[in-house]
């Protein structure tokens, strides 16, 4: 389903905007501004010639890559076409009853909670915390759950809980049954992944399953690839919901050749860092706006004006050229918010100028 739920919908865009898909400034996905690596582009023509055979359905090499790059057994990874769908099959294999989501957050795990009939606990952060995650209020929604999902650092919101927290939840969790999911999606892009990451306590913790993507770090959502991490029974009992040659050939190959660049991260976190401040520093002085500090690459944004809403703003600026998010779908946020990805700083610099049009038009007129 894809109902503007998501961000990232560059093809509906162009027809709604009327502009050519190439000529849209998509900040509305949070997708590496950087593109993906060179060795990225090889690898796949190399493997070209390899799609007139089946994928490896074990994704053998790519496992072993990532037990390499992570020091986790092979049987603790399982490789999936995109973290979305393996959020799906996670609930297929666990069908928790009941679902705590932390919300604001990703859409999806609602969306598969819902098509695997659990119900859902809705825990939400606030607006007054800066929208902080909290592990306190986590311990108190655990009554009658199964499985929790926990988004870290988190999409909308920008915010993270510390690696110690996290653990201290995965802790309350596995003393009550509790299978939590924790989504790692953007955690490359904070400026120290380690603070944040509970990837090295999954040893310690049977009921802990990570999930991590390529699509966001290595700016290649068309591909679809990311990875779940847990217990081997657990991962074992996951890969059994998976269909066959669930992975392309493409895909595993890209994989393989992003893994060693650690280059490439590095100068991603570096651009990130930069601008996600320059954008936090510009964007708290227009009038009319506030956006809460990030640990990762995107930006959430409050309008505080009666007369303007989201909705109407993500139009003024897709005539524009220029997509956002409007953030209303997210449980907990409604059309007073939108969000932003962090981009190169002249794209960053041309949305802010569109922004101060839209918000302001006799700025507009004047210009
Ligand atoms: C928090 C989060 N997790 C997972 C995904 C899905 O990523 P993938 O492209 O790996 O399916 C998204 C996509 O927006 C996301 O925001």
């Amino acid at each position: 389903m894809f109902d503007g739920m998501h961000g990232g919908d560059v093809r509906g865009a162009s027809l709604e905007f009327g502009i050519a898909s190439e000529d849209l400034l998509d900040f509305s996905a949070n997708i590496n501004p950087l593109g993906f690596p060179e060795e990225v582009r090889q690898s796949i023509s190399a493997h070209l010639k390899q799609i007139s055979q089946y994928p490896d359905p074990l994704c053998t090499e790519l496992r072993e890559a990532l037990s390499a790059r992570h020091g986790l057994d092979v049987r603790r990874i399982l490789v999936g076409n995109g973290s979305c769908a393996l959020i799906h099959r996670i609930m297929e294999a666990i069908r928790p009853a009941r679902a705590l989501i932390c919300a604001p957050a990703f859409g999806e795990y609602a969306a598969a909670a819902r098509r695997f009939e659990a119900e859902i606990k809705v825990l939400l952060s606030r607006e007054a915390d800066g929208f902080a995650l909290n592990g306190n209020r986590i311990a108190e929604a655990l009554d009658g759950v199964a499985l929790v999902f926990l988004c870290n650092p988190n999409n909308p919101t920008g915010q993270a809980m510390a690696q110690a927290d996290v653990r201290t939840s995965a802790e309350q969790c596995r003393r009550r049954g509790i299978a939590l999911v924790v989504d790692e999606a953007f955690v490359e892009f904070s400026d120290d992944p380690k603070r944040f990451s509970v990837l090295n306590a999954i040893r310690d913790f049977e009921n802990l399953l990570v999930l991590r993507s390529f699509t966001k770090l290595y700016g290649c959502p068309g591909l679809r690839l990311g990875y779940a991490v847990g217990a081997p029974e657990v991962i074992e009992k996951i890969t059994r919901c998976q269909e066959p040659w669930a992975v392309s050939t493409l895909a595993q190959a890209a994989g393989i050749a992003a893994l060693p660049c650690e280059d490439f991260r590095e100068r991603t976190r570096r651009l990130i860092h930069s601008e996600r401040a320059f954008l936090f520093q510009r964007l708290s002085r227009i009038a009319g706006i506030r956006p809460f500090p990030s640990e990762v690459n995107f930006l959430l944004i409050k309008i505080e004006r009666s007369d303007l809403d989201a909705v109407t703003l993500r139009s003024r600026l897709g005539k524009k050229g220029l997509l956002i998010r409007d953030a209303s779908s997210f449980d907990g946020l409604d059309n007073s918010f939108f969000r932003i990805a962090v981009r190169i700083h002249e794209e960053n610099e041309r949305l802010l100028r569109a922004l101060e049009e839209a918000l302001h038009p006799s700025v507009e007129r004047k210009a």
